[in-house]
């Protein structure tokens, strides 16, 4: 049984977001589509839906987000108690100026919480030593009940806590426990939950322009050649001030704001 301290997290949480509840559920579909399915019918009140184990987990670009059987057993042959991975979204109404650079600024808050060496790829994966510890889907609807600018917000992360399942990935992965090795799924939880909330109200009141110095401090890419999605390559020059990504090619300085765009970096560079 996994232990959970939603009570704790809500007490950290609410007092920034009234009406705020948390709900831990074993399993589901997928958190971002069940909050996705909520806005639509009008439920906005703001929530933490966390799952232990999804059966159809999304990722960016149309891919799966697995998550890992529970962990190898160790040499004794005890598999480690807990989730494989944390897989939790949060939904909320949301009308920023400007929702460009939302998914680097959670990027920031989520690897700032989580441990010094975590490194942020642009637009919102965080890596360690170039593997893939965690991923981020960012999704908002048009909702009944919505005033204004505002839309739903539903914030999606997957964090690898033990060795994720290899197959399908197309980046190596990299887990928690090989940079902390006493986070489990709920003390992560602990972690980047009041991190995000907290991220996503400073975002809302300055955008992503203030939050520009902390994305580059940990940026996996700066400096690196990287090869996009239609082939084309350069050297990624770190982030402009609405989070769009600066790519040094040999015709031009291209920004990429695109999230349908993926960007790698080159083998060796
Ligand atoms: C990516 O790597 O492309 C993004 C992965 C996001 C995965 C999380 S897990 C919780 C939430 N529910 C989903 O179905 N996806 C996100």
């Amino acid at each position: 049984m996994v232990r959970w301290d939603a009570e704790t997290l809500w007490q950290a949480i609410e007092p920034r977001l009234p009406g705020f509840t948390v709900e831990i559920v074993p399993e589901i579909d997928s958190t971002n589509t069940e909050l996705m399915r909520r806005a639509r019918a009008g439920r906005l009140e703001p929530v933490l839906l966390v799952a232990e184990r999804q059966t159809a987990g999304r990722g960016r670009l149309g891919r799966s987000w697995h998550s890992g059987a529970g962990g190898e057993p160790a040499a004794g042959g005890r598999r480690p108690e807990g989730p494989a991975s944390l897989t939790f979204s949060l939904g909320l109404p949301l009308a920023p100026a400007s929702w460009s650079g939302l998914s680097l600024a959670i990027g920031v808050a989520l690897a700032e919480s989580l441990h010094p060496d975590v490194r942020i790829k642009w637009p919102n994966d965080l890596w360690w030593q170039d593997r893939k510890l965690a991923g981020v889907l960012v999704e908002t609807a048009a909702a009944p009940g919505l005033s204004g600018d505002q839309r739903q917000a539903v914030i999606g992360v997957g964090i690898n806590i033990l060795p994720p399942d290899a197959a399908g990935l197309s980046t190596p992965a990299a887990w928690l426990q090989e940079l902390s090795p006493s986070l489990d799924a709920p003390a992560a939880l602990g972690r980047v939950a009041p991190a995000l909330v907290a991220m996503v109200q400073t975002f809302k009141a300055g955008g992503f322009a203030p939050l520009r110095a902390r994305f580059q401090a940990r940026d996996a890419l700066a400096g690196r050649t990287v090869v996009l999605s239609d082939g084309t390559q350069g050297v990624a020059q770190g982030v402009g001030e609405d989070g769009a990504l600066l790519v040094h090619t040999s015709r031009a300085m291209m920004q990429i704001t695109s999230a349908e765009v993926s960007v790698r970096p080159q083998a060796g560079s």
